[in-house]
């Protein structure tokens, strides 16, 4: 079973959002290293985010093909999840799918217990600011030297209402 996201009005890419299995494994790898120029995620770190109880690996298709990923982190203890990865392939970029995704990705949270959402984004990623700013996530830190590369991180947050959404993502 799959659970199905709308995106905004002016854009809404119909695609079908499930949890990533083992055999998403080549696509994701093929997502990351078109998705990602620096502090890629190795095929080990996919693998083990696919069987971890703690972390929810998402995966958007649109007719089969995927054609993005969110990957959020949990701690036992903590009501605040991470959302360590989000992306969309290089040609659906721009057309409302990472909006999708992000949505996705806090009800998710949200479902699992969560009540509030973090993530680090490079202080370069324009795409990545501006989805993550007009989603209501608010900067709270700057961390230099934070990528591979020695680029500075912002750190955002957002709250996540209780009571919306729709439950956990089907496995
Ligand atoms: C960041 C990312 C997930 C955004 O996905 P997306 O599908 O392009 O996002 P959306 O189409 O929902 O657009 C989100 C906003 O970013 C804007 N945007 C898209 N591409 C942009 C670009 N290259 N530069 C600046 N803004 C851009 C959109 O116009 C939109 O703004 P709006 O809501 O004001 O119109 C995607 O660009 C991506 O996968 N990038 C590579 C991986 C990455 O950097 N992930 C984030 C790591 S923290």
């Amino acid at each position: 079973m799959e659970g199905r996201v709308s995106g905004p009005p002016s854009h809404p890419p119909a695609v079908a959002i499930r949890p990533a299995i083992r055999a998403d494994l080549d696509a994701l790898m093929a997502l990351e290293a078109a998705a990602f120029a620096t502090d890629r995620a190795e095929r080990r770190a996919i693998r083990h985010a696919i069987a971890s109880a703690s972390i929810s690996l998402l995966v958007a298709l649109d007719d089969a093909v995927l054609v993005g990923a969110a990957t959020i982190e949990r701690r036992r203890g903590s009501r605040r999840a991470r959302l360590s990865s989000i992306a969309v392939a290089p040609s659906r970029a721009g057309t409302g799918l990472g909006r999708v995704l992000l949505a996705a990705a806090e009800a998710e949270a949200r479902a699992r217990g969560c009540d509030a959402l973090r993530l680090e984004v490079r202080e370069d990623n324009g795409a990545g600011i501006r989805l993550y700013e007009r989603s209501g996530y608010r900067r709270f830190e700057t961390v230099p030297d934070y990528y591979e590369d020695g680029t500075t991180a912002w750190r955002y947050e957002k709250p996540l209402a209780a009571g919306e959404g729709s439950g956990p993502v089907p496995s």
